[in-house]
């Protein structure tokens, strides 16, 4: 493992103005942004669209990465196999190594192999999501995905390749900013513990992980001012300032939202370099645009452009 070249990726990721985009929805997923589109997912029509994204002119300069799914680091754009296309135009094409069955280590066991297959292929950095519903927080559940997320890490920085341990608490429910942040605390003390035990180069990984804010059915949602406070205290408390950035998924808030949100926490600021690998933030517009029809794809793209210029922005302040 070469620990220099793991950090310099890690650093590059969260290079300044920039951040990732996460395009690495399962094949579940795809459909359920699709049926929004009234658009059927199959690899081809999954191509069409991650090809207009990745495509559109002028991203590298807010894009440091992107994660991909399985079936699209396989395909090819022009000929040219996607993670190759990417490098091409200066993005670290990244992938999801998770089976989206979080609560076990499925998906640990030939782990090894199928992240020196990715490697190969051209990837440079991983990703593991594990997700805690707010009800569902016990102290056991919490270990039990920190657990996963640490032997994640190690196995891929065994191969080479960065790890991004994504430990999500969902937005579902009413709670309130209060209890938002005691089980991000919760959640991320016992990452960083079991991080801290194992081998785990933490200048070589990367956190991403949701903003603090009040539940999605709560009567009252917070000010950007207010997730601002409450996430940056909860990771003063609990984020190494060894790690080299964190990176903020959008969780299924609007785009304005997301971006609102991303500008207030880069302004109380920490050790760490704060930035975006949002999906859904980034992506709703352009797709409500593409809309599944090849005579969309410009406006599409303008659409995306814009959004990935502001969210940069965001991170700048
Ligand atoms: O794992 C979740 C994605 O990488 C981020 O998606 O920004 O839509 O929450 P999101």
């Amino acid at each position: 493992m070469n620990i220099t070249k793991l950090q310099d990726i890690a650093k590059s990721l969260v290079a300044s103005k920039k951040g990732i985009l996460a395009a690495d929805e399962s094949t579940k997923t795809i459909q359920k942004r699709f049926d929004k589109i009234g658009t059927q997912s199959n690899p081809e029509t999954n191509l069409a669209y991650r090809k207009m994204l990745f495509t559109t002119p002028g991203i590298e300069e807010f894009l440091s990465g992107v994660i991909l799914f399985d079936e699209t680091i396989r395909q090819e754009i022009d000929g040219v196999s996607v993670p190759k296309y990417l490098e091409s135009k200066g993005i670290l094409p990244g992938i999801k190594v998770d089976k989206g069955d979080w609560r076990v280590n499925n998906g640990l066991n030939g782990l090894e192999r199928g992240l020196a297959e990715y490697k190969k292929m051209g990837a440079k950095f991983t990703k593991w999501r594990v997700v805690t519903k707010v009800e569902e927080a016990s102290l056991d559940f919490v270990d039990g995905n920190a657990e996963v997320l640490s032997k994640f890490a190690v196995l891929s920085q065994q191969a080479g390749l960065v790890p991004i341990i994504e430990p999500e608490i969902l937005r579902d429910g009413e709670h309130n900013l209060v209890k938002c942040q005691e089980i991000t605390s919760r959640v991320l003390t016992k990452v960083f513990e079991k991080i801290k035990a194992s081998e785990v180069d933490l200048a070589g990984l990367l956190l991403k992980t949701n903003m603090t804010t009040s539940g999605q059915d709560n009567s009252h949602q917070d000010t950007p001012e207010e997730v601002a406070h409450a996430t940056i205290e909860t990771f003063n408390e609990v984020v190494p300032k060894e790690v080299p950035g964190i990176v903020f998924l959008s969780g299924g808030q609007t785009p304005d939202q997301a971006t609102e949100n991303l500008a207030a926490i880069c302004k109380i600021n920490g050790p760490w370099q704060l930035s975006f690998s949002f999906g859904r933030a980034l992506q709703v517009e352009p797709l409500q645009v593409w809309a599944g029809k090849e005579e969309n794809i410009h406006i599409a793209q303008q659409a995306f452009l814009e959004r990935c210029q502001k969210v940069s922005r965001a991170r700048s302040i």
